[in-house]
């Protein structure tokens, strides 16, 4: 950790011990950032009240502990209470070197890993992936990715919807029209799939076949299953290809579907009942987690097993929390799906809780997150009103994109456009979903997501080739350019702010948010280029020439790997 604020931290534990003795032990001051100072300590006016001092008192008196050292330069009270902080040059110098000559750039490994259990993209077989799945996609990718730099052991699930009565319904259907044999896209299936309902709903007898057909699924029938095996076969091709395109690290060897847990269901809900936990009620076996409330304050039942003797959503769900702790041994489970979940998911954790599933301190945790809009600010739809295909966002994603790259890459040969503008497209989409805070609805816009300037992906492409450039026309080893040294305010602030990346990624680690990354990358670029704009660097000489080169190497680096966290490509040249 090359953080200066850990340091700081350490500082204010001494400092704090001297001024007040024991009574503020534990106190944990929060230090930023700050405009007014090179970082602002806030930690007086929480103690004011329990010294029953003023804040500024308070302040005052822990600053008499801080001297000037070879860390703090200068430190001095502001506003009510706050102690500004000025770092000695020196040692934000060497923080920097220490940190350029990490190639974790100074992202320390969990020391104590955990095993996390990633549960996301999840789409349903027999159908296309569409933009409802394109938000747990791509989260719980980056999700996955952060977590796994940072160290930890990281296990993807993708939970896919390849179990219950439709299926039944599809291959008795595919069986009728003879194209078990023919069928080959999930476009094909997803047609057989309209038509098997519309028979379903319309053809009692037929509807009666599918039940059986259900059955025989269920129960193992040899020939069902393998026509319901080819019906997974042609969907996960489809899902991979799309995360191929979309520069999704999930493979077929992470698909644990529904269907897998179809011999845990019943033991699941005979564990249930055998705790006492799981009762009668209206004919289904029921579970009621302490605190679910409805509307008149009645008891919200989990429902475990159906009136009909089936299982549903909810008893898989549960089976999923003890499989990930017992066989996987997970120590954290995040469940990347919607927000209209939060309930039903709270009610699977609180069960699993209860029914030692998942003892303390393994962490249950719902990824939550909104909706994409359209710009009408309803639910994002095609112009026909149907619901938008992963394959036909990134298609044209790729092809407005094309746009943009040849006006601005001209000079660059027709395959490099081409390979661009996938990454600029598939960036710009994936970038505009990450760079907001998830809990929240977003609209979805083209020529936003898409500009060159502002928050977006292709603005940060654009630096981090820029800088690349920059690096490639001053013909030098990076390696060999030796420190940086922190003159111009710019070429200080560059270094506050690219010093903050460890302290980012863990963050992101504990609040499971992309955005706070896409943020920091943006501050990371944008002082880039005040930087870049007041300090010279092609044009400087000697040593400042090569300690500026030094800060747009670790620059580009940081925009480099923050990208690749994000499952952004970051190209050389643009
Ligand atoms: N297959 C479901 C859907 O498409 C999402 C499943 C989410 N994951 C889970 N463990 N419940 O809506």
């Amino acid at each position: 950790m090359f953080d200066p604020v850990v340091t700081l931290r350490q500082r204010f534990a001494t400092a704090l011990h001297a001024a007040f003795g024991d009574e503020v032990a534990g106190t944990d001051p929060a230090i930023h950032r700050s405009a007014h100072a090179d970082y602002q300590a806030d930690v007086a006016m929480a103690l004011a009240k329990r010294l029953k001092r003023s804040p500024r008192d308070v302040a005052q008196a822990l600053l008499a502990q801080l001297q000037p050292d070879d860390v703090v330069a200068s430190a001095e009270v502001s506003g009510p209470g706050f102690i500004n902080l000025a770092l000695q040059p020196a040692y934000l110098e060497a923080c920097l070197a220490g940190m350029s000559a990490d190639a974790r750039l100074g992202v320390a490994k969990a020391a104590n890993p955990d095993t996390v259990v990633i549960d996301h993209s999840a789409p349903n077989v027999a159908k296309e992936m569409h933009v409802g799945h394109l938000r747990s996609t791509i989260i719980g990718d980056v999700i996955a990715r952060v977590l796994g730099f940072a160290g930890h052991k990281v296990i993807r699930q993708n939970h896919i919807g390849d179990w219950g009565t439709p299926f039944g319904m599809l291959i008795e259907h595919m069986l009728d029209t003879a194209t078990t044999q023919s069928v080959s896209s999930v476009q094909e299936l997803v047609a057989l799939y309209r038509a098997s309902r519309a028979k379903f709903d319309a053809d009692p007898a037929f509807a009666e076949r599918a039940r059986h057909r259900v059955v025989l699924l269920q129960g193992g029938d040899e020939a069902t299953r393998a026509l319901w095996g080819k019906l997974i076969a042609i969907s996960v091709e489809h899902f991979t290809s799309l995360y191929e395109q979309l520069n999704v690290d999930l493979r077929p060897r992470d698909v644990r579907g529904e269907s897998a847990y179809n011999d845990d269901l019943a033991i699941v809900v005979a564990e249930l009942e055998a705790q006492g936990l799981a009762r009668e009620s209206e004919g289904a076996i029921c579970v009621f987690p302490e605190g679910f409330l409805g509307r008149e304050g009645e008891p919200v039942p989990l429902i475990v097993r159906k009136q009909d003797g089936g299982y549903g959503y909810a008893t898989t769900d549960l089976a999923a929390v003890r499989y990930r702790v017992g066989t996987l041994q997970a120590t954290r489970i995040v469940v990347v799906v919607g927000a209209p979940q939060s309930q039903h998911l709270a009610m699977v954790f609180a069960v699993a809780r209860s029914a030692g599933w998942a003892p303390a301190p393994v962490r249950l945790e719902h990824v939550a997150f909104g909706s994409v809009l359209g710009p009408d600010k309803k639910m994002f739809k095609t112009r026909a009103g149907d619901t938008v295909s992963l394959a036909s966002l990134g298609e044209e994603a790729v092809e407005r994109a094309r746009k943009a790259v040849s006006a601005k890459s001209a000079d660059l040969s027709p395959e490099r456009q081409e390979a661009i503008a996938r990454a600029v497209g598939i960036g710009a989409v994936k970038y505009a979903d990450l760079s907001n805070d998830r809990i929240k609805d977003y609209v979805f816009d083209w020529d936003r997501m898409l500009a060159f300037d502002g928050n977006t992906a292709p603005y940060l492409m654009y630096a981090h080739a820029r800088i690349r450039s920059i690096l490639r026309k001053a013909e030098v080893v990076e390696t060999q350019l030796g420190p940086a040294t922190l003159e111009a305010p710019q070429e200080k602030a560059l270094a506050l702010q690219l010093l903050q990346f460890a302290s980012v990624i863990d963050k992101t680690v504990e609040t499971l948010q992309p955005h706070r990354l896409c943020l920091f990358l943006y501050d990371v670029a944008t002082t880039f280029t005040a930087f870049y704009e007041h300090c010279p660097v092609l044009k400087a000489e000697g040593q400042v020439r090569a300690s500026r080169l030094a800060l747009c190497s670790v620059t580009a680096r940081v925009l480099g790997q923050g990208l690749a966290l994000l499952g952004i490509e970051a190209p050389e040249q643009m």
